[in-house]
């Protein structure tokens, strides 16, 4: 049996007065300003191994790339050129799907590991009947792989929270850049319009490292990846949850992120419409 998880710190599998104590520190961490670091959730050995199994399945990643403000709206041309809703940057993804990680590999090895879901449900502090695993056969467990000039530009997610595992970062640049609950009672137009410019002291800046698990509430916190520099192309696994069970992604929406659908998509269309990658 592998050990990809570090269960001596993490002992997800069991509950236990140690599991709580992390589970916790957590809860506190993301009640401060909605992001919580799991440092060193993976073995030195799952790391490694997710490694070689995301550079394996590397060459499936979908690229797709659009031009969106931090809103992900359409641009309003009755507003000011200035305003925060009409600055728009280049988005470029590449996402590989989740049915190119073998049952057997490190990535499901993880996720399906006895009691991962429920680890990130207590951190999360959701209700049981509304925590469900998204059950998108190409989209519950997913790499996000991007190299120099691809990246996340600032945004605020449009779901309640994401579930993140640092896999390999790139040379350069890649850091976890967020203005904590920048928008609360209003938009907040004026600091967002700051941090678009790069002149906000809000502002943190996190490093993740290979084998760690981020927990984000990025609804209120504008957020964004720090551009990538050199050769070496970064990637981040992300675990998705959703609020109501046997959700999949919409037909259009899934061809976008992932350039193809599979019959379960077309079967359950327009059951609900979606954007839970964002
Ligand atoms: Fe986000």
């Amino acid at each position: 049996m592998q050990k990809f998880i570090n269960l001596s710190n993490y002992p997800i599998d069991q509950p236990s007065d140690k599991l709580n104590i992390v589970i916790d520190q957590i809860r506190n961490d993301l009640e401060k300003d909605g992001c919580a670091i799991i440092r060193g959730f993976l073995s030195k050995e799952g790391v490694s191994e997710l490694i070689k199994e995301t550079a394996n399945v590397a060459h499936y990643a979908h690229h797709s790339s659009a031009l969106t403000n931090a809103y992900f709206t359409a641009d309003d041309p009755s507003l000011p050129k200035s305003h925060p809703k009409r600055q728009f940057f280049e988005r470029s993804n590449a996402f590989i799907p989740a049915d190119n990680f073998a049952k057997t590999g490190a990535l499901r090895n993880i996720f399906d590991h006895e009691g991962f879901d429920e680890f990130i449900r207590a951190c999360l502090n959701e209700p049981e009947d509304r925590f469900f695993r998204y059950a998108d056969p190409l989209a519950d467990a997913i790499v996000n792989v991007s190299s120099e000039g691809n990246g996340f530009p600032w945004h605020f997610d449009t779901n309640n929270y994401t579930v993140t595992l640092a896999i390999q970062n790139a040379m350069e640049g890649g850091e976890f850049e967020y203005a904590p609950m920048i928008r609360q009672k209003d938009e907040n137009f004026t600091e967002v319009s700051k941090v678009l410019k790069g002149q906000s002291q809000m502002v943190k800046s996190i490093v993740l490292k290979p084998g760690d698990l981020q927990l984000f509430k990025g609804r209120y916190s504008l957020h964004r990846v720090a551009p990538l520099k050199g050769t070496i192309p970064r990637y981040v696994a992300i675990l998705s949850y959703v609020e109501e069970e046997n959700m999949v992604g919409s037909v259009e929406r899934t061809k976008q992120l992932y350039g193809r659908v599979l019959p379960v998509h077309y079967e359950r269309a327009g059951k609900r419409a979606d954007n839970f990658i964002d």
